[in-house]
């Protein structure tokens, strides 16, 4: 019997061996053969974005403040690796063009953009304007939290997929699916395990189902085996090689 495997994304980069959401995150999950490589992009003062998880750069770099009061300059130029381990050092904050730029380089491993924090539309133009002239199109897709920023991206670059992020399954989940045409709907782990028949409904309903964040094989197979079976479409974890291991050997 064949098993259906699904796609192997990995989380902020292959963050288990690399700084998250740096380059060498990024290049170290195209080498262990993710299929896609997830990051995170945060509006900076001079709209240009920045590859960074949280509002403020201080938890990850060698600085302080919030990512939408600094320009991309700034924010650029901090160290976003010694944190992680010392040998990572000069490991710096990248822009979108630069992922963009490792994954030109790795044909075999798309995108998956998560828009955080505040965008307006001019600064959604630019992000969609950096992944056409990328030549990505059929290679990302860009998903959010926000139904308005999700919004936004299908207004402003209807030929991208998009994709709406949710931690659980709200009242009046497909419809807004619906009304905002995205092709994926990404559920929590938890929000797949705690209501029966979530990514069964997504399916039914055209949607492709990425869900997060699962980091050992308790929740791999809650995923895999989701519905009786029918299982999500990928999995996002810090740890892709390891995942893929365990389908291959499943
Ligand atoms: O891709 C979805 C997942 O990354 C959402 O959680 O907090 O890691 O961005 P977070
Ligand atoms: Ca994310």
């Amino acid at each position: 019997m064949t098993v259906a495997r699904p796609a192997v994304v990995a989380h902020r980069g292959y963050s288990a061996v690399a700084p998250q959401n740096t380059l060498a995150a990024v290049e170290a999950a195209c080498r262990a053969g993710a299929d896609a490589v997830e990051i995170d992009l945060q509006p900076t003062a001079d709209g240009v974005g920045a590859v960074i998880h949280d509002e403020t750069v201080d938890a990850t770099t060698d600085g302080t403040g919030k990512v939408s009061a600094l320009t991309a300059g700034e924010v650029l130029g901090l160290d976003a690796g010694a944190r992680f381990a010392p040998a990572f050092a000069g490991q710096h904050v990248p822009t979108l063009a630069e992922v963009l730029g490792v994954l030109t380089r790795h044909p075999d491993t798309d995108l998956l953009l998560e828009l955080k924090g505040s965008w307006d539309t001019g600064q959604v133009e630019r992000v969609t304007a950096t992944i056409d002239a990328a030549g990505f199109d059929g290679r990302v897709l860009v998903q959010s939290f926000r139904p308005g920023t999700v919004a936004t991206v299908r207004d402003v670059a209807p030929h991208l997929p998009g994709g709406l992020l949710v931690s659980f399954d709200p009242p009046g989940l497909l419809r807004l699916c619906e009304r905002l045409r995205v092709a994926a709907c990404n559920p929590s782990v938890a929000a797949v395990a705690g209501s029966p028949r979530l990514v069964s409904r997504l399916h039914a309903a055209g949607l492709r189902v990425m869900s997060w964040t699962a980091n050992d094989p308790a929740a791999w197979t809650t995923l895999v085996s989701a519905d009786g079976g029918a299982g999500v479409d990928a999995v996002i974890t810090d740890r892709p090689e390891r995942l893929a291991g365990w389908l291959t050997g499943r």
